[in-house]
Parts: C-alpha cells; structure tokens; sequence
C-alpha cells in the first residue's frame, strides 16, 4: 500500500520539478523577435503526415508567389523541413525527433501541415501530439485563431494559451493503481499574464473594445480561478477595453446566439476550452477546413492548418483533392505576423473570392470537384487580377 503512495508522490514530485524549471526559463524570456531588424527571415515549411505535405506545398507555392521579390533578394529564405512524419516520430520514439527539432530552431516561423497524433489503440507508440511537443518546445504560448462572418456580423479572434492548463501534462497523468488514473491541469502567474496581455495587446491595436475571458472559474476554482483572476489584473492597464467574464458550457450556447454572439470580439481562454470553442467557432465560417492557426512565441512562431492529417483520403488516393484552404489560411496570419501586412491582405481578399464569392472552382475533397493545386492557381490569379 504504501509502495502506491510513494510511487505516485515521487511521481508528482518530478512534474513539480519540471513545471517549476519552465517557469524559471519563462522568467528569463526576452521580448518579441522584431522581423523589421533581421537581414533575413527564415521560414521553415514541414509538410507532416497524410495530406498534409500536399496542402502545406499549394501554400509554400503560393507564399513563393507573394514573396518573389523577397527571396530574389535574400530578404527572405525558405527551408523545406521534412523529417516530421509519424514514421520519423515512432521510429525515434519521441514526439519531435531531435534532428527535426535543431532544423525547426534554425527558422524564425514554421509552416506546417497536420502531424498525426497517435491516441490509444491504434498501432502508434503513445508518443505526445507534435503540434503539443512544437508549441512547448518552441514556447508558442499564444494559439491566435481568427473566426469571420462579415454577413452575420462574425468577428472573432480567439486568444488561446497554448502551453499549459490540461495540454501541460497531458502525456504525463499518473495511473496511481488499476482504479485510479489522475491528470493535471497547470496555471502559472506569467504564463496567464502573458496570454492575457497579448489579447488585450491586440484589443488595444486593432481599436476592439471587449475583452472576454472563457473559463469554469466556479468549478475548477485553484487552476481557472488564477487565470481569470491574472485577466482581471492585467484589464487594469488598459482603461480603454473593457473584461468581461464568461463560463465555458454558457459560452458554448451562446456562440450560437445570433443576438449575442454578434456582440464578442476578443476572447481569451486555457487551452482546453480554446481547443474546442474554435472548433465550435471555425463551423460558422464554413467548418475547421477553413481556419488557420497562428502559435506565436516571443522567438519562434509556427503556422498551421485546424484540421487533421486525413490518413484516409491518402489510403483511397484523393490526397490530390485535399482542400488546402485552412493551410492557406495560416499562411495570410504568417505573412501578416512577419510584417507584410499588404500581402496578407491580398491573400485573404482573394482567398474569401475564391472561398465565398465567385466559387469559380469548388473542393469537393474528391475528382468531382478542383485539385488543391488548382485551387492555388485559382487563388493566384486572382491575385495578380487585382495587382
Ligand atoms: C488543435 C488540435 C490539437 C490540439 C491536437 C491535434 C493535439 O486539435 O490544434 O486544435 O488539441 O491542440
Ligand atoms: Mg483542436
């Protein structure tokens, strides 16, 4: 019996460590990289598993496009990283390999496809998600996902820390015994601060009024209270935009209150509410095939597409169908966050055309609608139209 208790103490002990030493290295963060100084910008482009390398290259191309200029002139360079694949993973038994890890730390921003998160039983070694190992190795605390609807009077931008709550241990529950398996979830002073800063950061730039924060504060008291009560703290330095509190399972019915859901601009939340209120939000503007992702840490940031690697659609051969859309997505917020804000502009105006209005081309996933790399020439003619 007391074999059980020491075991899970020393357990629990250890993962005090860990979360103590990631405070300490949090502490010794510098500030935000300023791509307006570098000579040159790297971006990698690690293309994942099942349809991801088809989608992540119909976006590579199209930055190519955009980018011309820049990378003629050295400004910037890109960086095809493809050792991160489930195979790489399982064979090096870890969920970056360390070979991938040192080339993804040579780029400045990452863009990249889905990776395929191994869940019990199916055959994958239990490796952590690759999108969960690069957003911690890389210190990519802020999961910035914009939602818009302009026609339902949709505009969100959803700030989601991305680095603790119940991802921080995710892989590293402890099974006491046969009967009791525990998680944890973990909220730390600086990590709330900083999410919370960047939301009110953007608030303030982009002249949005509302700040929303989405947790259980009432229930889970000690990890969501501490969050809640950080956002509340950091409000008091922006007079200008106004907190507002709101629980995850109310917050969930009211997004699809056409009344009020209106009435939400930036929202601020822990991972795991984040993880699934974007999903819910990304079904409004067209399902999850149609958002993008930015993870944005004060050194690196990485770019990705909200759905799944699709292995299937690789199995019945229709990875040429694949909607590259979502990826393409991430790649107006990558331009946008390494300072070519007019590029991003005009890639998201013709992407909405392309999308929304003039549909000259549809995805259907299958050969009865366009390829990807139809659909980026599509969207690249568009483009040029415009210029
Ligand atoms: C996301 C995904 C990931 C997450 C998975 C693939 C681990 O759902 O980016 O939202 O839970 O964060
Ligand atoms: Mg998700």
């Amino acid at each position: 019996m007391s074999d059980i208790y020491t075991n899970a103490a020393e357990k629990f002990a250890a993962l005090i460590r860990g979360q103590l030493e990631r405070v300490e290295r949090m502490k010794s963060e510098r500030e935000f990289l300023d791509f307006g100084k570098l000579d040159k910008i790297v971006i990698g482009v690690c293309g994942g598993d099942g349809i991801g390398p088809f989608i992540t290259a119909h976006a590579h191309r199209i930055l190519e496009f955009l980018l011309e200029n820049e990378v003629h002139s050295g400004k910037v360079e890109f960086k095809v990283i493809d050792g991160l694949t489930i195979e790489n993973r399982a064979q090096a038994g870890k969920a970056i390999p360390d070979d991938v890890l040192a080339e993804l730390k040579q780029c400045h921003v990452i863009l990249k496809g889905p990776t395929t998160t191994p869940r019990a039983g199916d055959g994958w070694p239990n490796i952590e998600s690759a999108n969960v190992a690069m957003r911690k190795e890389l210190d990519l605390f802020a999961n910035v996902r914009p939602v818009k609807v302009a026609e339902e009077g949709i505009d969100w931008i959803f700030f989601r820390e991305n680095t603790e709550g119940s991802y921080a241990l995710g892989s590293q529950g402890i099974h006491v015994n046969d009967d009791i398996a525990i998680d944890f979830c973990v909220t730390t002073t600086g990590g709330s601060e900083r999410i919370a800063r960047a939301a009110f950061d953007y608030a303030k730039k982009n002249g949005k009024t509302r700040v929303t924060a989405v947790t259980k504060a009432n229930v889970v008291k000690t990890t969501d209270g501490k969050f809640l009560n950080i956002c509340q703290q950091v409000a008091k330095d922006y007079p200008g935009v106004e907190l507002d509190d709101w629980y995850i399972d109310i917050m969930t019915a009211k997004l699809i209150d056409k009344k009020r859901r209106t009435q939400f601009q930036v929202l601020v939340l822990p991972n795991l509410y984040g993880d699934i209120l974007t999903d819910e939000a990304a079904e409004f503007q067209g399902g999850v095939g149609t958002a993008g992702s930015a993870n944005i840490g004060k050194r690196y940031a990485m770019f990705e597409a909200i759905h799944g690697s699709a292995p299937r659609m690789v199995e019945e051969g229709r990875a040429d169908y694949a909607d590259p859309c979502s990826i393409i997505r991430a790649a107006v917020l990558l331009l946008s966050h390494i300072g070519y804000q007019d590029k991003a502009d005009m890639l998201e105006r013709a992407l909405d055309k392309c999308m929304y209005h003039e549909r000259k081309l549809v995805l259907t996933g299958r050969d009865t609608g366009a390829t990807g790399a139809q659909f980026a020439d599509y969207i690249m003619e568009t483009i040029k139209a415009e210029i």
